[in-house]
């Protein structure tokens, strides 16, 4: 089941630390590599000979080890994982992890990593109560990290309730069922772009919109769930990085066709951002002053991404999905941008004021396709980025550029 898959675990401190011997063990027995980092707390509790002696692997616990590091720096570590877990997750662990610290082995590994990341709390009832612990899980949750438990019962320190880190078989069955997960999207490469870009006037000012980066950041994520490797092309967004995606945060349309220029070849492009039509021709060194007449702005188109993806000859991505936001004759317009861009399909959305789209949580959709318009009903942007990945996976399986 879990053969060749490789876990980096990261034990902390903690008395449940000893779990983690017979989760090590029947890790290896179901066919999985299992790497540690021990934290100086971890090592309160387990020691690293028996860590290393049923894991078959260096025990890694030293940010500054000469050895360590030219053996397998930290960034090696946290890369060449599957998935990351962390167990017994220490309320201290999960406060370093939720401010992004990096002062040991431990926590720059999880600051470094792009994988996954699953914890096993344990701690006191108070301290897992405590509203400080509460909001640091909060956050780490919000920015994709994965747990288990804990559960409830008789604690290490004599009291009763929520804090006991779960049994090592309970923590296998969460693994198991993450790498159960489908990935049918796993092998290909996908490009979102997402947000709006910033066109600057002058050094403080700029043209943009009103784009909150929701929809794309929500389709890079449904994509990489799906087992797509997947890269975000960002402009500035207040949107966590979603779960699994690399993002490339840019500015500006010239920055951003750019990033997406250098990710090709991909398989997938879904444009979901809202480049800003218009840049001024000039961007002047100085803030640009208040002194008699308001300036006049002379504007130049930015370039099209979606075209310039869509026609990138061989090159081309074999699906390449537009959004077209309108205020007005809202399919006629859509159909005409995707004869215009020579995309495959084509989101139609209604921006309007009264439509609460731009920002919201919302989004009422008419799939454009080479075999006529759906309309979806209005649903979170989460299911349309679930709806259209799905579609996606479709198309694949139908053979259609597989
Ligand atoms: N798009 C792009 N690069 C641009 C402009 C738009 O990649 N410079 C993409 C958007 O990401 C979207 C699609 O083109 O997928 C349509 O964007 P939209 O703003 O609806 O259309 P525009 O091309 O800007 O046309 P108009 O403003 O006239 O509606």
């Amino acid at each position: 089941m879990l053969d060749g898959k490789r876990i980096l675990l990261i034990i902390s401190g903690g008395i449940a630390a000893y779990k983690t011997l017979d989760l090590i063990r029947r890790l290896k027995e179901r066919g999985a590599t299992v790497r540690a980092i021990l934290t100086k707390g971890g090592a309160q509790f387990v020691t690293p000979l028996s860590v290393a002696a049923l894991s078959g692997e260096k025990v890694y616990q030293d940010l500054f080890s000469l050895t360590d590091e030219s053996e397998m720096g930290h960034i090696r570590l946290s890369r060449e994982a599957d998935l990351v877990v962390v167990a017994p997750a220490s309320a201290d662990l999960l406060a370093r992890m939720a401010s992004g610290l990096a002062d040991d082995l431990a926590t720059t590994a999880l600051l470094a990593t792009d994988k996954p990341v699953l914890i096993a709390p344990a701690m006191n009832v108070e301290m897992w109560a405590n509203p400080a612990t509460q909001a640091n899980l909060a956050l780490l949750e919000a920015r994709g990290l994965l747990r288990v438990g804990p559960a409830e019962g008789d604690l290490a320190c004599g009291e009763t309730g929520p804090g006991r880190m779960v049994e090592a078989t309970d923590l296998l069955s969460a693994i198991e069922r993450f790498f159960e997960r489908p990935t049918p999207l796993r092998g290909r490469r996908a490009l979102v772009t997402s947000g709006p870009t910033h066109e600057p006037i002058d050094p403080v000012r700029y043209l943009s919109n009103r784009s909150s980066g929701k929809q794309g950041h929500a389709i890079a994520g449904a994509l990489a769930r799906l087992g797509a490797e997947t890269v975000l092309v960002t402009g500035p967004t207040r949107q966590a990085p979603p779960p699994l995606v690399r993002v490339r945060a840019v500015t500006t349309a010239e920055e951003m066709l750019a990033a997406c220029e250098d990710e090709l070849p991909v398989e997938i492009a879904v444009c979901a951002a809202a480049v800003a039509d218009w840049r001024p021709v000039t961007r002047p060194n100085q803030k640009l002053k208040k002194d008699g007449e308001p300036p006049m702005l002379e504007l130049q188109e930015t370039p099209d991404i979606l075209a310039r993806l869509s026609a990138a000859g061989p090159r081309r991505p074999k699906l390449v999905i537009g959004f077209a936001a309108e205020t007005e004759s809202l399919v006629a317009n859509a159909e005409a941008k995707r004869a215009r861009k020579e995309c495959d399909w084509m989101l139609a959305n209604d921006v309007s004021d009264d439509s609460g789209t731009l920002g919201g949580d919302l989004n009422t959709i008419h799939f454009i396709s080479p075999d006529g318009i759906e309309d979806w009903p209005t649903q979170s942007k989460d299911a349309v980025a679930d709806t259209l990945a799905d579609l996606i996976v479709a198309h694949f399986q139908g053979g259609a550029g597989a």
